[in-house]
């Protein structure tokens, strides 16, 4: 793997300009890549959601700096969210509150709540500490098409986006330390259905509970909208099935019968294939190297990618997450390829 050298303060300091006038930033997290703006500037959120084909309806998360003011972004703040922040941020936390009424609707999609994270990536950092004097926002979701895999490292961003002009820079950063996207929770309506769960990450529902004393829940009809919560989504074009070990074995088996071609990601030994990747065997090395994968194996041109399943353990909580989205809508498709042939 190469390491591209981490943007300088140069760098920064032209692309919190960039911001400044309106034009959009790709920045490292240490969860993902972000597509930023000035999250108080309504246009350039506009050309977030143009330069990813997002719905104009999904919400977008703030990025502050450490020490942000909470009140200037949020209003009803509990208690709990200033102890979470004290707790986790900077970090891979999201948490949804009530928006104060300045921020656009653009950001908020409409709702009455706004999401707000202060990122621990250090470029990210002193993007956030260069841009408005380390009082702005930056909007930003993952920097990929929609319904894509997000990216952990600055070519992925490239490689989403060529050389779209709406893009002034791409912040270099090296390879996203935690690799999928942070845990969000909901805070806004902590009263009435307590803390709510909205995308599971690094940061566990026990580490949340630590601080709070309550377990967050599982999201509910009425939970506000989170397009990470959409059932296709994180998803390679490539079809991905989720198979245990013995059953990808016999899969692999059934689809080289058919002429077909394979990609594996997985974590113990498997029959040769056309393209392979072996993830690490804990849960932080693996959400690590995940995304990459995914994008790798979407490459080699297989008609299949099969993941072997990681364990169902709390701790993989968030692996697993990401994982059924990106095979959902894949179901019975070794069956297809396998049985295409064989039928013919
Ligand atoms: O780790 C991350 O959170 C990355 C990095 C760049 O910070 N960002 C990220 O953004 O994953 P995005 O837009 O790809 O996913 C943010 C999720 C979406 O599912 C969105 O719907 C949800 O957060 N969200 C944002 N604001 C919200 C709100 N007010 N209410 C409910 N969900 C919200
Ligand atoms: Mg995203």
């Amino acid at each position: 793997m190469t390491y591209a050298p981490e943007a300088s303060q140069a760098d920064i300091e032209r692309a919190a300009r960039a911001l400044e006038d309106g034009l959009l930033v790709a920045l490292p997290t240490e969860t993902v890549y972000g597509l930023g703006a000035d999250a108080e500037n309504p246009a350039a959120i506009a050309a977030i959601y143009a330069a990813k084909g997002r719905p104009q309806d999904h919400p977008v998360i703030v990025h502050v700096a450490p020490g942000a003011d909470l009140d200037y972004w949020t209003c009803d703040i509990p208690p709990e969210a200033r102890r979470l922040a004290e707790a986790f941020w900077p970090g891979p936390l999201t948490m949804i509150l009530k928006r104060a009424p300045h921020i656009p609707d653009a950001v908020s999609g409409g709702q009455d709540t706004v999401g707000i994270r202060c990122p621990s990536h250090p470029v990210a950092v002193r993007l956030l500490q260069a841009f408005k004097g380390g009082r702005g926002g930056v909007a930003a979701p993952s920097a990929n098409k929609f319904g894509h895999v997000s990216p952990t490292t600055a070519a992925h961003v490239r490689a989403e986006f060529g050389d779209d002009a709406r893009i002034a820079a791409v912040l270099e950063g090296g390879q996203s330390e935690v690799g999928i996207e942070s845990t969000i929770v909901d805070l806004s309506r902590l009263a009435t259905h307590g803390p709510v769960l909205l995308r599971p990450g690094h940061i566990s529902p026990e580490q949340i509970a630590a601080v709070i004393g309550r377990l967050p829940g599982r999201p509910d009809a009425a939970a506000p909208r989170a397009s990470g919560t959409l059932e296709s989504h994180y998803a390679p074009r490539t079809p991905v099935a989720l198979l245990d070990g013995i059953a990808l074995a016999h899969a692999v088996q059934r689809l080289h019968a058919s002429g077909r071609r394979v990609a594996v990601i997985h974590q113990r030994a498997i029959p040769a294939v056309h393209a392979a990747v072996q993830l690490p065997l804990d849960p932080a090395g693996y959400a690590h190297a995940l995304y990459a994968a995914l994008r790798a194996m979407d490459e080699p041109g297989a008609d299949v990618i099969l993941v072997e399943a990681p364990p169902q353990e709390d701790a993989w909580l968030g692996v697993n997450d990401r994982l059924r989205r990106a095979a959902h809508g894949s179901a019975g498709v070794i069956d297809r390829l396998a049985g295409a042939t064989l039928g013919a």
